[in-house]
């Protein structure tokens, strides 16, 4: 087949790739997206008559559509997904791992004819505003409208691209085929997908990504968690920056000042909620904006001021439980120009899911096309269903979320789902306690999880699922990182989901988080008053600003409070995860682990203050 490259396209070492990729997968046609409106439309149109979309009502949902996914293709496959560094150890404990020449046969044979019957769209974005210093040029090559369409509100899809490439600069492929060509004459499904084979495929040293058999999500999507995570966290660790699973938020006080927060919460713990937080009317003059909700690169500028970008354009986010109650500003953003995947479809052409209104429609056909009453025992939408949302459409979405140089971060937060053990809210001694802490969170599973157990899973810094590389290493990356920043970020931990002895919530959370969240800030000023704790800094229940609320000292004090025996246990598992990343982890860990032990042999005396 012979190519027509766009006349802006002069870069030889893309055209060569395009090339090979075209001879390999053997599509039927190829397609260079351009970014356009016009383009965004055509591949809406070609997903309607395929019957991929559903056309929701242009009154209530302009300009909208809703997908239903194949079953077996529901959420991103982490037993499926491989970091094939050249050396085994470089990929860690905590990575699947094969041999990249060993992945590469398996690939060439997968792709081999995998688009026949098939267009192949060929993607140029970038994550990060168009020329940024912080940003990064991806390539994706699919044969997915679905792809091309929800890429288009997640990144920056755009010909100006190809610009940017001149004749040589550098990009990282990525290559994604869901896995179903096409016979001569054979129909094609709503969501083709391949239900026995998946692979999600990082080569971190040459920069590359291959995704075969699912169109779902953070496997199909690949500007997201594959390159701006996976293959991103090896780029920052080799350059000296940090791609991390944070939202950013900026925190605006009653006299204007701004100042900007990153935090890191595992998947599912209300990341999009926090980052679009409505804060109580009481506590006036007080507002939060959003950059991001779910990744954040962060790196020194030239003074050394650590600044950061939200790489994405979009939101995707789970659409269970969000409602005008917990998060209007996700409702406004999805209003309109927006994708649904997996939500129920009412009788009027509109979406619903559990928890979006407290009375659910009288029927409604369900994610699996089925007809759904609220008595039928079935969920509507499925657990992971979701919005592709642009994050143009927040209403809080903050007026410095494009900079180009990023915003500057004053405080990093990190955050786990824990019913008993971490308080609402304690910042670090320092940096390297910080990094413990990150290294260290852990999360309980939700009840959406498949196996209702209680097991705190340690997931470090919200990134087990998406560093490139070995896990330790990271750690030692971010100790490293905090040594040569002039004035690094102060590090908090909270976690909004403590728990009585009866499984009653301790803490109302949502907008009352803007009560955390301003001493969060004081303190990164040196305004709030904190006292020592044995595992850090905490605030008195009078450090808060309890306006508009009748939360009382009591309260707060269970909230708050370190159970000393408790916390002998945590640390002690706190060993199990060092034990596995043995053969790297930084010695600073081992240091900080014995410090922390030291504090907890006695009683606290700081309990008094609280
Ligand atoms: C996400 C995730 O979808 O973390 O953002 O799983
Ligand atoms: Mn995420």
């Amino acid at each position: 087949m012979t190519i027509s490259f766009p006349a802006q396209l002069k870069n030889s070492a893309v055209q060569t790739w395009i090339a090979d990729m075209v001879a390999l997968c053997q599509p039927d046609s190829i397609y260079f997206c351009d970014g356009s409106e016009a383009e965004y439309n055509l591949m809406c149109q070609r997903l309607v008559e395929s019957g991929t979309f559903i056309k929701l009502n242009e009154e209530l949902r302009p300009n909208s559509y809703l997908s239903r996914s194949d079953p077996t293709d529901v959420a991103r496959v982490e037993n499926r997904t491989y970091i094939c560094s050249i050396s085994k150890a470089d990929a860690g404990p905590t990575n699947n791992w094969v041999d990249p020449k060993e992945m590469h046969n398996t690939l060439d044979g997968l792709f081999a004819g995998s688009m026949h019957g098939r267009t192949m769209y060929i993607i140029p974005f970038s994550m990060g505003p168009l020329g940024s210093p912080i940003a990064q040029i991806g390539i994706q090559l699919t044969d997915s409208a679905y792809v091309v369409a929800n890429m288009r509100i997640m990144a920056r899809v755009d010909a100006a691209v190809w610009d940017l490439l001149g004749t040589e600069e550098a990009f990282v492929p990525c290559v994604h085929s869901v896995g179903a060509p096409l016979a001569a004459g054979q129909a094609d499904v709503p969501w083709p997908s391949n239900k026995e084979t998946k692979y999600i495929v990082h080569f971190p040293e040459e920069r590359s990504i291959w995704s075969y058999g699912s169109g779902y999500g953070g496997n199909a999507l690949l500007g997201k968690k594959c390159l701006a995570l996976r293959i991103a966290s090896k780029m920052a660790l080799d350059e000296g920056w940090l791609a991390e699973h944070m939202l950013i938020l900026g925190v605006e006080d009653p006299h204007g000042e701004k100042t900007y927060v990153a935090a890191a919460f595992p998947s599912a713990c209300g990341k999009t909620n926090f980052a679009m937080l409505n804060p109580p009317a009481e506590m006036e003059g007080w507002k939060v904006t959003t950059i991001g909700d779910d990744i954040a690169w962060l790196k020194p500028n030239g003074s050394g001021e650590l600044r950061a970008i939200n790489p994405e354009t979009g939101f995707f986010g789970v659409a269970p439980g969000t409602s005008y109650k917990t998060n209007s500003s996700a409702m406004d953003a999805c209003a309109r120009n927006a994708i649904f995947t997996n939500v129920a479809l009412t009788p009027e052409g509109d979406v619903w899911w559990e928890g979006m209104t407290d009375t659910p429609p009288a029927e409604a056909i369900d994610w699996l096309g089925q007809p759904w009453t609220p008595g039928c025992g079935r969920k509507a939408a499925h657990p992971n269903a979701r919005f592709t949302a642009p994050a143009s459409q927040c209403p809080v979405i903050d007026p410095e979320w494009e900079n180009p140089a990023g915003v500057p971060i004053s405080a990093i937060i990190f955050g786990g789902r824990r019913k008993d053990t971490v308080p609402l809210v304690f910042q670090s001694f320092n940096w390297i306690y910080g990094v413990y802490a990150g290294a260290t969170m852990g999360s309980e599973p939700t009840a959406a999880a498949a196996d209702a157990s209680t097991q705190v899973r340690r997931d470090p810094m919200a990134m087990l699922p998406f560093v490139g590389y070995h896990m330790a290493s990271y750690f030692n990356h971010w100790l490293q990182f905090g040594r040569e920043l002039p004035h690094p970020p102060r590090i908090f931990c909270v976690n909004w989901f403590r728990q009585d002895e009866t499984g009653k919530w301790l803490w109302p959370g949502f907008g009352e988080n803007m009560r955390v969240l301003k001493w969060i800030v004081e303190r990164t000023h040196g305004h709030a008053v904190a006292i020592e704790s044995p595992i850090g800094w905490m605030p008195r229940y009078k450090d808060f600003d309890w306006r508009g609320s009748d939360f009382t000292h009591e309260q707060f004090q269970a909230v708050m409070s370190v159970d000393v025996e408790k916390w002998k246990e945590e640390v002690l598992s706190h060993e199990e995860l060092f034990v596995k990343l043995y053969d790297r982890l930084p010695k600073e860990l081992i240091g900080v682990r014995e410090l922390l032990l030291s504090s907890l042999w006695r009683s606290p005396t700081y309990w008094e203050f609280l």
